[in-house]
């Protein structure tokens, strides 16, 4: 039966510690879409605003180093969470091999987005499966969950690719979260991330 508790955020010496109200937690894929929605409706408007707020941060510096650890040691295979970081939500996918295997299965040729778009990594490498994915948890995927069109967030587990589709104006992204249909014209991001236990990872 799936875990129903919700897993812990916590702090770290510099890192910035999340309320767990900010935290969605997809138990089942029902779950997951009715937050996705929510978090759709929201970032609706969101997105008009956040210029605005960029420009009244007092402290950009700040917010720079703010980092967030996430205890994932509750999640099971095929469950997600969005978090946020800097204000903008992040999906961590725990991914099933069928969605492993079916990223690493397209021709890096017939992708939109020849780049991983990783923080992590050099800025000219190829979005192949393994440079998207968490380094050395490749079934971990953790990426900002903001639709590199026009800003919407994209809901999980669903278009055509199986990974996310955003409703805003029908961009697809697979399980690697790689742009492959739609208006979108870059990958999903990859934030900067290590893990620092065997179930914990700072984003930022
Ligand atoms: Fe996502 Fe336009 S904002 S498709």
């Amino acid at each position: 039966m799936a875990d129903t508790t919700a897993h812990p955020i916590t702090a770290s010496p510099g890192a910035k510690r999340i309320d767990p109200h900010e935290v969605g937690t997809d138990i089942s894929r029902r779950d997951f879409l009715l937050i996705a929605t929510g978090a759709f409706v929201a970032v609706g408007a969101a997105a008009a605003i956040w210029p605005f707020l960029d420009q009244m941060n007092p402290d950009a510096s700040a917010l720079a180093l703010a980092s967030v650890d996430i205890d994932l040691s509750g999640m099971e295979e095929g469950q997600s969470i969005t978090v946020m970081w800097r204000g903008k939500p992040v999906f961590i996918r725990y991914r099933t091999e069928a969605e492993i295997q079916a990223a690493r299965e397209v021709p890096l040729d017939g992708l939109r987005d020849a780049l991983a778009r990783n923080a992590n990594l050099d800025p000219n490498a190829p979005a192949t499966d393994e440079n998207r994915a968490a380094p050395g948890n490749e079934a971990w995927l953790i990426q900002v969950g903001v639709c590199t069109h026009l800003g919407c967030v994209p809901l999980g587990q669903q278009g055509n690719f199986g990974g996310w589709f955003c409703p805003c104006h029908g961009s697809h992204y697979d399980t690697a979260g790689r742009i492959r249909l739609g208006p979108a014209p870059q990958n999903l991001p990859i934030p900067p991330l290590a893990f620092i236990g065997e179930s914990e990872v700072r984003i930022g």
